[in-house]
């Protein structure tokens, strides 16, 4: 297999050297160009893993390279370096999904280390998932899980519960399998959080929760490259709105949420309150149930999760 190729952009040579030392080795191909043209022939012509790209340059700004580099090369993962005055609009660009990461200058060797590793293994994570049979998706979405202690057999059982309410619904089989799917992918974007983050026993501060609550647009994205169905995608990309519209990534309500994200965002609430969390215990199938309730027509779809209820309850 090809070593990955990491291209750099940044109208500054000593930038661009400085970044090159400090990616040098065996496994990395690195290429710098303070040129945005060079760099957009560049992503035409090779298969390029990640890019990072500086925000300011003369020729054309950072975020307009990206969103370029996006339409040329989909899959080519996206990192920004900013300074800190830009740090709000390169977050919406990461909200939308056009920058999957971003640096702030100046920034600490080890940051631009694993933001690019870890770009390179989302690249991989895709390439793998694509054209998996349905054994190999659970695996991947499992060695995805691992990176997360805590959620251990998570997406397992979220896809069982799932599939508790849609077989009771009698969904279209090929539903049923996208729903499936979905509910073992849809903590997938984690693999953009860093593991000191998701092994966090104190709370989380603001800037850590707004990396986490960027998992499922980055989960989407990987979905949608892999060449899963939208519906999966949808599954993955809604899994945390609210039906009274307080959730994210979107802030979606109602019946505007697709069924299938709100079948599974009940099996994944299911599942965490009743398993054992850094910042509280697990609670009792009964306890939880109370909080369904408590909670329904808010977080859930109210008719949806009674059923779930009384399914979960006829099943003890
Ligand atoms: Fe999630
Ligand atoms: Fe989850």
């Amino acid at each position: 297999m090809s070593k990955p190729l990491v291209l750099f952009v940044d109208d500054e040579e000593n930038v661009l050297n400085s970044a090159k030392k400090q990616l040098l080795e065996d496994e990395i191909e690195v290429l710098t160009t303070t040129d945005p043209f060079c760099a957009l022939e560049i992503l035409q012509k090779k298969n390029v893993t990640v890019i990072v790209v500086d925000n300011i340059m003369p020729l054309m700004k950072g975020i307009e390279l990206l969103f370029k580099a996006r339409s040329v090369s989909p899959e080519t993962v996206r990192i920004m370096l900013t300074g800190y005055v830009d740090v709000n609009s390169v977050m919406e660009a990461v909200n939308i999904g056009a920058v999957y990461k971003f640096i702030v200058k100046p920034w600490e060797q080890e940051e631009l280390k694993s933001a690019v590793l870890d770009g390179i293994y989302r690249y991989e994570m895709v390439h793998k998932l694509r054209d998996a049979s349905e054994d190999q998706i659970l695996e991947l979405a499992q060695i995805i899980e691992l990176r997360d202690p805590y959620t251990h057999g998570h997406c397992e059982r979220v896809a069982e519960y799932a599939l508790l309410l849609s077989d009771a619904l009698s969904l279209d089989p090929g539903v049923r399998n996208e729903i499936k799917y979905g509910a073992w992918l849809h903590d997938c974007g984690k693999l953009g959080v860093p593991e000191n983050i998701l092994n966090k026993r104190d709370l989380l501060t603001f800037e850590e929760m707004r990396i986490v609550r960027n998992h499922p647009v980055w989960g989407a994205e990987v979905v949608r490259l892999a060449g899963l169905s939208e519906t999966v995608a949808q599954i993955v990309n809604y899994h945390h709105e609210k039906y009274d519209g307080s959730g994210y990534p979107v802030g979606l309500k109602g019946s505007s949420i697709p069924l299938e994200a709100r079948i599974v965002a009940i099996a994944d609430i299911f599942d965490s309150l009743t398993s054992e969390r850094p910042y509280r215990r697990k609670l009792s199938f009964h306890e939880a149930i109370q909080i369904l309730l408590k909670e329904k027509g808010i977080v859930s779809d109210p008719e949806m999760v009674e059923f779930f209820i009384y399914l979960i309850e006829k099943s003890l």
